[in-house]
């Protein structure tokens, strides 16, 4: 039993590397879940079994008072900062001349160059392999013990094999700006602040005291250098970085270890243009002394190395006036604020358009028309007001705090405020604007990617009074529109069903629930008379959302849509079983002992096929064991649990569903 709990955690460990680390996984999500199912299982049954490094505690163990406040082995130190070629040049006399005082002429240097990842520093302390600690920087000496999230962040290895007795890793913890964005969506939509960048949201993510609430936000890491340690010698810093890699520490692909300082700034320039194409934020590049030797004897000054700086890049944050606030008509009739800027530039792109989430963050933002105000572009993120400037809080005859409109900017409806929401509404379901929104999300690539159907052209046609609802798109002819875009139109009838259902524009239906109802219910009609039970037992659809669902399903308008796109010949049913789905569908199967025709792989693979799934341990959840010549302790199991026991002819059946 506690081999087999070690088996899996080390197994979990192989894939959350693989998926985590190196961005390629072996196994798909299903199979990593049904293995982490299993470890909770087994830890459940067997309390004992359960390890602090288990990966079923990366979920969050019990919440801290407080941070306690931990000494670092050795102190973690910061950069000095270079700001262009001359700069960097005269770091690299500085430590010329240093050594020379210590009587080595005309010192060669190899430098390492690294993204200057804009998170926050973390100190990983392995004791024989194991983490055993985690600490923020603090003031360098102290930090703050936060062991009880950092256990939380899949990329960060719990158990180091082939160790030495003691090592510190070093790293930057941060949070995607994928991640970012969609925690802020979250955070807006529920009424609560919103981070002002990915750096204070995983700044506060990591202080949190309960390590539940850090879980729910992802947060990754990327390491760059060794502190303390016992047992290991490394020559060079890139020899660090290559422990680090081998030993399943995350370092970026694109760290270089490079020989003159030409091709360190050449190295800096490329990172500034690869800046925008990256999912975390950046600020520079570190440039460091590759030579371990070399880095002893230039030593630190006051709290930099002499060893390394940081070239940063310029900022992501411009002012600008505001000029006006306008609202704009969301999919379901949400009114959202948006921030119209005299033209800006922001880290090389021109801003005009920044979001403000809605209208609680506009009041806590208190950014008003006129105002100068702090705008900031982070990535590919749609750029945002932070505030207002300095100055502009205090300028006389300030105009008011923008309020949402009493009528809908589109169709002049009275709006109105519905309880527990955080957006005022357009009530009117066939407001040309809320309209125009679900007609572009019908459209969009993601949905029933129609190509040349953009928002433009959904505009046009809405003004030529042509399209309505989505089922009008096929009602078109080609003399009311290009030919290509008539046949564009018609190829979209092969979508298949789960995008269909993502088209329509259900609240609460995104792709992701889309497929999951695909998949479950096969066919609009069974979905069409399902309970809300039936849609709840749905994976990932909890009651109040299956709830949502159900309702809109059961509205005349969403009924009529759905006809109308019936007619038209649009997929309503799923076409054939796809993978992952067919008789044995979110079933664990369990095999043992050796069956008469079938191998263990091909029953694996056959069951795999219909959509269930081989798991190792007999638990209350097992749907059947089946058993062959010598079974083991399974079956003794299974009866002891009341598990149905099959053989290979019960399987055969059973694949047949
Ligand atoms: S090295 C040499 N390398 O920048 C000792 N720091 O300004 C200093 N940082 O506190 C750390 N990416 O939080 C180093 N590749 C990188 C880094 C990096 C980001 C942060 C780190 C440090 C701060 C210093």
């Amino acid at each position: 039993m506690s081999d087999r709990a070690a088996e899996l955690r080390a197994l979990l460990a192989h894939h959350g590397h693989r998926y985590h680390v190196l961005d390629d996984p072996e196994i798909g999500d299903a199979e990593y879940d049904a293995l982490l199912d299993e470890l909770r299982a087994l830890e459940a049954e067997h309390p004992e079994l359960r390890t602090p490094d288990s990966p079923t505690q990366r979920v969050g163990g019990a919440p801290v008072s407080v941070l306690a406040k931990v000494e670092h082995l050795l102190p973690m130190l910061s950069l000095a900062n270079a700001r262009s070629e001359d700069e960097l040049e005269a770091w690299v006399t500085r430590m010329r001349a240093h050594l020379a005082r210590e009587g080595i002429a005309d010192a060669q240097f190899a430098y390492v160059c690294e993204p200057k990842v804009d998170g926050l520093a973390i100190s990983l302390l392995y004791r024989d392999g194991v983490l055993e600690r985690a600490a923020t920087r603090g003031n360098g000496e102290v930090g703050e013990d936060v062991t009880h999230n950092v256990r939380t962040i899949a990329a960060v290895p719990a158990t180091v094999e082939g160790a030495p007795p003691l090592v510190e890793v070093r790293g930057e913890v941060y949070m995607s700006l994928t991640d970012f964005q969609a925690l802020n969506e979250r955070r807006a939509a529920a009424g609560e602040s919103t981070f002002m960048n990915p750096r204070n949201a995983a700044a506060g993510t990591i202080r949190q005291l309960d390590p539940r609430l850090a879980a729910q936000r992802p947060l990754s890491l990327w390491c760059y250098g060794i502190g303390a340690r016992e047992g290991l010698s490394l020559g060079s810093h890139w020899g660090a970085l290559e422990w680090l890699r081998a030993h399943g520490f995350p370092v970026h692909d694109d760290v270089a270890r490079l020989e003159s300082v030409d091709a360190v700034v050449e190295r800096c320039a490329w990172w500034l243009d690869r800046r925008g194409a990256l999912d975390f934020e950046i600020d520079g590049v570190v440039v460091k002394v590759d030579d371990v030797e070399q880095q002893r004897r230039l030593g630190v000054s006051g709290r930099d190395p002499r060893w390394a700086i940081a070239w940063k890049f310029a900022p992501t944050t411009a002012v600008t006036r505001l000029n006006d606030i306008t609202w704009n008509v969301g999919k379901f009739g949400d009114l959202h604020p948006f921030a119209e800027l005299e033209p800006v530039h922001v880290s090389g792109v021109t801003v005009k358009l920044a979001t403000l989430h809605n209208e609680e963050d506009l009041a806590r933002k208190d950014v008003r028309p006129g105002d100068d105000v702090i705008v900031m572009r982070a990535g590919d993120v749609i750029p945002q007001v932070v505030s207002p400037a300095p100055h502009a809080v205090e300028r006389k005859g300030r105009a008011r705090t923008p309020r949402p409109p009493k009528q809908c900017p589109v169709c002049q409806t009275k709006t109105v405020k519905p309880e527990g929401s955080v957006f005022t509404k357009c009530p009117n379901l066939v407001c040309p604007g809320r309209q125009w929104q679900l007609l572009t999300q019908f459209a969009s690539q993601g949905a029933m990617d129609i190509r040349g159907l953009g928002e433009k052209q959904v505009a046009a046609l809405q003004a030529a009074d042509l399209v309505h609802t989505a089922a009008d798109f096929y009602d078109l002819t080609a003399d009311q529109l290009s030919e290509r875009l008539v046949e564009a139109i018609a190829g979209s009838r092969a979508r298949p069903f789960a995008r269909v259902l993502y088209a329509i524009g259900l609240e609460e239906v995104g792709f992701v629930t889309a497929r999951a109802l695909a998949q479950r219910f096969r066919a609009i009609d069974p979905l069409l008379e399902a309970s809300v039970e039936q849609i709840a037992q749905t994976p990932g659809i909890g009651p109040i959302v299956a709830a949502r669902i159900h309702e809109q399903l059961a509205d005349p308008a969403t009924r009529e849509l759905i006809a109308r796109l019936r007619a038209a010949g649009l997929r309503f049913e799923e076409e054939g079983p796809p993978p992952g789905e067919g008789p044995l569908s979110g079933k664990a199967v369990v095999l043992t002992g050796t069956l008469p025709d079938l191998t263990r792989e091909q029953a694996t693979e056959r069951i795999t096929a219909a959509g269930g799934r081989v798991t190792s341990s007999v638990s209350k959840k097992t749907a059947f064991v089946v058993a062959g010549d010598a079974p083991g302790t399974k079956l003794e199991k299974a009866q002891r649990l009341g598990v149905p026991v099959l053989d290979e002819a019960g399987l055969l059946e059973a694949l047949k569903g």
